[in-house]
């Protein structure tokens, strides 16, 4: 009961008729085979608006992003080579299952892109994390690489890069770069995502057609400073210092 005890309209599960169900913004269609958007789940939206409102503190912002990474990277670990795998159960019967197959590693571009590391941990224990730092210049928007640190035999293994705001994919096409330039095969490369703008979509999607991205949400746009629109801000500043 609300305040009062007004009764409250309670809105949500499958059950209920279509008129009575709540109505929300759901992500921009994508028209790329290489682009995949979580799918639009009223769990995910709710995570979405948690994060998305300006009034979200910072201990709660750090716990529903983390819960919407946790989402992207189960995903994320489905694109990734299986091979058949029969085992016995304890009724002495046998199933026919799957093994991932080779090796595979993070690589955060920082800072905000850390955020998803422990997401990563969570569903692969002792993966190993490379770091590029590229920082956003505030004014132009262009992205400036500073620093990487990544596993000497990247090339041998399946790469998922994490980065939460991709605007105008300056940051990760800058990134990807870096990890081709390292010998890493652009079909070897899963990019991890939480908010895209159509314009980073499609710059990057354009200039490698062979890397797959997975996000939770392709928004409307860019505003005049290049940030998301409605987005989310600076994910950044909202996950470490805000
Ligand atoms: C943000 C974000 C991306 C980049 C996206 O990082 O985490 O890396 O901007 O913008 P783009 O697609 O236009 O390149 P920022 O450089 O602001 O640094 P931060 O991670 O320290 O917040
Ligand atoms: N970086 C962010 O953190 N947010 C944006 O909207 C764009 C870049």
């Amino acid at each position: 009961m609300a305040p009062g005890n007004a009764p409250t309209q309670t809105v949500g599960p499958v059950f209920k008729s279509l008129d009575e169900k709540p109505t929300a913004t759901v992500s921009s269609e994508v028209g790329y085979d290489n682009v995949r958007v979580l799918p639009q789940t009223p769990q995910l939206i709710a995570l979405l608006s948690m994060i998305r409102n300006k009034d979200t503190e910072r201990a709660d912002f750090i716990f529903y992003s983390n819960r919407i990474i946790r989402l992207l990277v189960e995903e994320g670990l489905n694109h990734l080579p299986v091979i058949e795998h029969d085992v016995v159960t304890p009724v002495g019967r046998t199933y026919n299952g799957l093994m991932f197959q080779g090796k595979i590693c993070g690589v955060s571009i920082m800072r905000a892109g850390e955020a998803m590391e422990q997401g990563l941990r969570d569903c692969c224990r002792s993966v190993r994390i490379g770091k590029i730092l590229i920082q956003r210049d505030d004014e132009t928007a262009q992205p400036k690489l500073f620093y990487d640190k990544l596993p000497e035999d990247i090339a041998q293994r399946w790469v998922l890069l994490l980065d939460p705001m991709f605007a105008t994919g300056g940051s990760a096409i800058m990134a990807v770069e870096v990890l081709k330039s390292r010998g890493v095969p652009e079909d070897h490369i899963l990019f991890l995502n939480l908010i895209a703008s159509p314009e980073g979509v499609k710059n990057f999607a354009t200039k490698f057609p062979r890397l797959k991205v997975v996000t939770a949400f392709i928004d409307e746009g860019l505003d005049e400073k290049n940030y998301i629109v409605p987005g989310l801000g600076d994910f950044g500043d909202r996950f470490y210092t805000i």
